[in-house]
């Protein structure tokens, strides 16, 4: 080693990520007991993330059948961005029909909004962004990453355990005129709390006066109720005629987590400013990761136009969502059975993965220490992690600890 100092000698430990980083303690937990509550991943009735029967054929035909490795296109593979459009914003959309939607395909959910952060920095005068409190643990980090002041509107009420709607409007309504307003279009990461149809026809009202530009974060299509009435949001704002912009994942209804398939789709004012919009959406990928991968996506595309294979997916995703609503029953009544007296039957109204314990953060840490129940400090479970065989034991943990909390 030379004389010279490290470059690095002064870089600071980063603290681990409240969400992914909870997966690597509880990784190297060497409890055999331990149940991860804390990611947001579909585990099936056996405790295993499922690879989906669709899934396997799609990729063993692709496996047969893909004739080269070359590159895709910067904007990702056609096929995909033209089936993710469909998805979102239905098929015979006039959105579509006039082309003044892009998608891009991005590596998930999460790059689809990096790269929807970099376009409002370089492109949209870098204008304020607002998440709703609370908000999933990584959209400040990521927004604020890409040089963005961010900020929040109100969301939930936990003494209501619920939506605090009044507050929610009064706040968009104090949003400056250009500002981008994060929104969750279903399966509010991490309530669990949605806003129904007549509420969201206000916040699409709210936000087209305002003159706001709505971001939509649609990682869950197909886990509140189904894949077409989950996509309201998408289509009331496509149906007000002001543009938005969506980020969505095929991460948990295609349970690709590792795959990274997600879309970034930008919903213009015509034709020509969303040929625009797609030329500089490419440059801002390709000076980033010049283009994306191909599997997860050409899976995706292969499943969605396939006539066999896309009834197929429908039917997985509606019994992932099936069992997620019931082991919402089953917790709230495993818990009363525990012997809790707070009456957790808010859990059976969410909807997605996720609901909120209402725990203070010692009791969270001591699921984790003394049950080997790991939970987001927020006391975030995801009820999608929760089974048959380890229920009674994560409603005992959590019973024990509320005693005292
Ligand atoms: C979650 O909220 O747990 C998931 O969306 C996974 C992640 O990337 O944080």
């Amino acid at each position: 080693m030379s004389g010279a100092a490290s470059p690095f000698a002064s870089i600071q430990m980063a603290p681990p990520d409240p969400i992914l980083g909870l997966t690597e303690a509880y990784n190297a937990d060497p409890n055999p007991d331990k149940v991860n509550l804390g990611v947001g991943v579909y585990l099936d009735g056996a405790g295993k993330v499922p690879v989906l029967h669709c899934v396997r054929e799609a990729a063993r035909r692709l496996l047969e059948s893909e004739e080269t490795k070359t590159y895709l296109p910067i904007d990702g593979a056609p096929a995909y961005n033209r089936q993710v459009q469909q998805l979102l914003l239905g098929e015979g959309s006039p959105v579509i029909a006039e082309g003044r939607a892009i998608t891009v395909q991005c590596l998930g959910g999460t790059g689809a909004l990096r790269v929807g952060a970099d376009l409002l920095v370089r492109h949209l005068g870098a204008p304020g962004v607002w998440i709703s409190t609370p908000s999933w643990e990584n959209h400040r980090g990521v927004f604020e990453a890409a040089g963005l002041k961010v900020q929040a509107y109100p969301y939930y009420d936990p003494a209501k355990r619920g939506l605090d709607f009044d507050a929610m409007v009064a706040g968009l309504k104090a949003i400056p005129a250009g500002d981008v307003v994060v929104l969750h279009a279903c399966c509010h990461n991490p309530s669990g709390v949605d806003l129904s149809a007549s509420q969201w026809a206000t916040v699409v009202e709210v936000c087209g006066e305002q003159g706001l530009l709505p971001f939509l974060d649609f990682a869950y299509q197909g886990f509140a109720v189904g894949l077409d009435q989950d996509a309201l949001a998408v289509r009331s704002f496509a149906a007000s005629g002001q543009p938005f912009i969506v980020a969505n994942s095929f991460s948990k209804n295609f349970s690709l987590y590792r795959e990274r398939v997600g879309g970034l789709t930008v919903i213009t004012a015509g034709a020509d400013e969303a040929k625009r919009t797609l030329s500089q959406v490419k440059r801002i990928i390709r000076t980033n990761y010049s283009n994306p991968a191909s599997h997860g996506a050409q899976i995706v595309a292969t499943v969605l136009a396939d006539a066999q294979l896309r009834p197929m997916w429908t039917k997985e995703v509606g019994l992932m969502r099936e069992r997620i609503a019931w082991m919402r029953k089953l917790f709230a009544r495993s818990l009363a059975e525990a012997g809790i007296e707070k009456d957790y039957s808010f859990v059976t109204r969410q909807k997605g993965m996720f609901s909120f314990l209402g725990l203070p953060v010692e009791a969270v840490h001591r699921l984790r220490s003394e049950f080997g129940v790991y939970a987001v400090d927020s006391s975030r479970v995801c009820v999608a992690a929760m089974n048959e065989q380890n229920i009674q034991a994560i409603c005992h943990a959590i019973a024990a600890v509320s005693a005292e909390a």
